[in-house]
């Protein structure tokens, strides 16, 4: 699998999706061309082309605090005989850390699912009773870990630096974290959700070596959006997606470029499609609908061809 980016396996996928993106964009690129940003040499912005070609869209389910060992169990099989290779996106559970290690298991020889916890302490380890640590977590096999998900932010007081300890601690351990940023509705009708978003995601990267951003990832969640079933418009997560872009691209341009930013809030098999084909949306963070096999694969199958406005 790849790291954050381009998988080399995708071969043939890979070139019939640049195809398309060459064909969708060749107007814009013939527009660009006469009318480049400052400092951008022809030959930078047709690499910024292909780079966003090669995100790989990731689709992560976060059963949060679901499920059973027969609940797992059935789920698993169910999305590894319903997955296929030829699909271009990646796709991730994060059960609860208890079934990390059995799903893990079920996973070891398949391509085809990635595994992602969802918390880690911010210690390498000590006396920090029910607390897991990041490099257990690794050793379990994960590849994500989920931080400063608003329901740790609302229900156990995890504040914007603590979430910027734990990402680092995961990245420490060379897993990606998928940092979680986002707004209340009382903020966004405030139009405070800009700031918020950007002041959570300052937090992270004031701490993020900027030469690792290449294994980070962003999951854009607007609180109102989560399990409430009124998901944000593509154009609303779009706006967002776009500010979080600019903010990395202000730590490392380059990885920027390469950095997935997921939405999440109330996504289903019905309207994942919308959301994904919008240019800076590189995947999905699930909850609910990551607990059917049949809406998970679904939107898992609908991220495998990247669309374009
Ligand atoms: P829902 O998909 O249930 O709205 O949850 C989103 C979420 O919180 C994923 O982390």
């Amino acid at each position: 699998m790849a790291d954050c980016g381009f998988d080399p396996k995708i071969g043939k996928k890979f070139w019939i999706q640049l195809s398309q993106v060459y064909k969708s964009l060749y107007l814009k690129i013939l527009w660009y061309k006469v009318s480049l940003p400052e400092g951008w040499t022809s030959e930078k912005f047709y690499v910024s082309i292909i780079t966003i070609a090669m995100r790989q869209k990731i689709i992560v389910g976060n059963w949060k605090m679901h499920g059973s060992c027969s609940f797992a169990r059935s789920l698993m099989q169910d999305l590894l005989q319903g997955g296929s290779e030829s699909v271009s996106a990646e796709m991730v559970v994060c059960p609860p850390a208890v079934y990390l290690q059995y799903v893990s298991e079920m996973i070891a020889d398949s391509n085809l699912i990635s595994l992602g916890a969802q918390n880690a302490s911010e210690h390498p380890s000590g006396a920090y009773t029910g607390e897991i640590s990041a490099s257990m977590l690794k050793e379990l096999g994960c590849r994500y870990v989920i931080t400063g998900h608003s329901e740790r932010r609302q229900y156990y007081g995890e504040a914007d630096a603590e979430v910027a300890r734990k990402s680092l601690a995961v990245s420490n351990q060379g897993m990606v974290p998928i940092a979680c940023v986002g707004e209340t509705l009382t903020e966004r009708q405030n139009h405070q959700a800009r700031a918020v978003v950007e002041r959570q995601l300052d937090a992270v990267l004031n701490l993020f070596p900027a030469d690792r951003l290449e294994k980070f990832a962003v999951a854009y969640e607007p609180v109102w959006a989560i399990g409430t079933g009124q998901v944000a418009t593509p154009d609303q997560a779009q706006e967002v997606h776009e500010w979080i872009r600019l903010r990395l691209s202000e730590k490392n341009s380059e990885s920027a470029q390469r950095c997935p930013i997921l939405y999440g809030g109330s996504v289903n098999g019905a309207n994942a499609a919308s959301i994904l084909a919008k240019s800076d949306i590189d995947g999905c963070l699930i909850g609910g609908a990551s607990l059917k096999s049949d809406e998970f694969l679904k939107i898992y199958n609908e991220a495998g061809w990247r669309k374009f406005i």
